[in-house]
């Protein structure tokens, strides 16, 4: 069997969550492959809303185990409170397993990213400060700890060295409000409470699973463009969110992969700081807000709005090697008269489809696209036939730039609220 892969195209928040929830359903397996508690997935069923920071967004299927990948990294504090908040709502967690190899996110990691950020000043990247970056740092320079290390007998004496190496780091930057001991103290607290999650070897696990014709599909989190390699470097993630990334954070070979399907949002948001291409700082940018509640699932954090941008688009259907495209929050563009696109853009003077190496400094002038809004709700439309004309010319307009069939498209919060092809 292979295993498919669901991620975002934009800059995060397209809607994964909702999508790999009704997608869970149809699989055996739903694992996160990197990123870690800067993520939040919001899943509406019915009257309750959740927002899932590491926990895997098929865990309300109980049929369908969810696995934390090697590649996540994973702060206990934050993951202990996801369990408590999912038992007090009645959802027991036998369906949920952590890899031995995912790194742990320690207190000082959080306080190091935040006096990196205060010490970039105004260039800093808008991270979450969940300490994604200085995990990441530490796992690639070697010195990590790992979920496995939990069980160790040395994991104390690991632990009080990395922290004492954090603390003399420390020295080096601004200082920044941490109340330290409160942290550790809540940290150590939920080592043991995460104890409680089945620890898995995830690549033996997936990889019989496969074997004996399991169905599994990676949940990604963030967006192709706040990949670490490819996204608008530096104000991106730490960690490689495209599909390339899903053999790495869950120990699968390339030829394992099948289905690829990348979600895009019907206009574009990004939270934190870094290039937007296509953000509109007029009304059309406050409407899109408010309508679409663009408020970061982790932070609560405004997100900054704008049209779609093709080109953007291409670039990350190109990388992630998309096979099929889902388009969320179509009803937001319900009132609006008139819808626009960024087909292409102009650099200097020339039209191009294609991203330049430094999108932070170059002067882009996007070349529009403009369409007829609908101006009806979607709320009764129960097939993609049933859409109005003008939201029909719209998706069509795209699937049909774009070179990839739209299969889902979401038109509200809610499961329910899906047309499916
Ligand atoms: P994720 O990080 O990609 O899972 O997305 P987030 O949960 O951070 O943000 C998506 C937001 O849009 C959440 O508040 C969802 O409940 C909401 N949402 C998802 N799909 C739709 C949709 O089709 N229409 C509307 N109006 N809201 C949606
Ligand atoms: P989901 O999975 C949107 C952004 C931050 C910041 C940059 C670096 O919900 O789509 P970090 O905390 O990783 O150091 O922040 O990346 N960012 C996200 N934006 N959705 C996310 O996740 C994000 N995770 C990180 O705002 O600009
Ligand atoms: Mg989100």
């Amino acid at each position: 069997m292979a295993l498919d892969v669901l991620l975002g195209l934009q800059w995060g928040d397209e809607g994964k969550g909702k999508i790999v929830d009704y997608l869970a359903d149809q699989y055996d397996i739903i694992a996160r492959f990197q990123g870690g508690p800067n993520a939040g997935h919001t899943i509406v069923i019915g009257k309750d809303k959740y927002v899932l920071h590491t926990i895997p967004s098929g865990i309300f299927r109980p049929q369908v185990i969810n696995i934390i990948g090697n590649g996540v990294v994973v702060d206990p504090i934050t993951l202990s409170k996801e369990m408590a908040n999912l038992r007090a709502a009645g959802h027991n967690l036998d369906n949920l397993r952590i890899s031995n190899k995912a790194h742990l996110i320690l207190p000082t990691h959080r306080w190091l990213d935040a006096a990196s950020e205060a010490s970039k000043g105004k260039e800093k990247i808008g991270s979450t400060l969940k300490g994604i970056g200085p995990t990441y740092m530490d796992k690639t320079g070697r010195n990590g700890i790992r979920i496995g290390d939990i069980y160790s007998d040395e994991f104390t004496q690991k632990y009080n060295s990395l922290k004492e190496k954090h603390k003399n780091l420390l020295s080096l930057y601004p200082d920044v409000d941490f109340d330290f001991n409160e942290e550790e103290e809540k940290w150590l607290k939920s080592i043991k409470i995460i104890k409680e999650i089945p620890v898995v070897d995830s690549q033996y696990f997936i990889n019989k699973a496969l074997d004996n014709g399991k169905k599994v599909l990676a949940e990604g989190a963030q967006g192709s463009m706040l990949d670490i390699d490819f996204g608008t470097y530096p104000f991106v993630t730490s960690s490689n969110t495209v599909s390339s990334g899903v053999c790495n954070g869950l120990g699968v070979a390339p030829k394992r992969i099948g289905k690829v399907i990348g979600i895009t949002k019907a206009y574009c948001t990004r939270v934190g700081s870094g290039p937007f291409p296509s953000e509109l700082f007029d009304e059309n940018g406050q409407e899109l807000a408010v309508i679409g509640k663009e408020f970061g699932a982790t932070t609560g954090r405004p997100r900054r709005c704008g049209w779609i941008d093709i080109p953007q688009l291409k670039y990350t259907i190109m990388i992630n090697g998309v096979d099929e495209l889902c388009v969320t929050k179509l009803d937001v563009l319900n009132t609006f008269d008139s819808i626009k696109i960024g087909a292409s853009y102009k650099i200097d003077g020339k039209d191009t489809d294609e991203l330049p190496y430094d999108l932070n400094s170059k002067g882009i002038d996007i070349n529009y696209q403009e369409f007829k809004g609908w101006n009806s709700d979607l709320e009764t439309v129960e097939t993609i036939d049933a859409l109005p004309q003008e939201a029909s010319s719209f998706i069509a307009e795209l699937e049909s730039i774009l070179e990839v069939p739209i299969t889902f498209i979401s038109k509200g919060p809610e499961r329910k609220n899906l047309l499916v092809k």
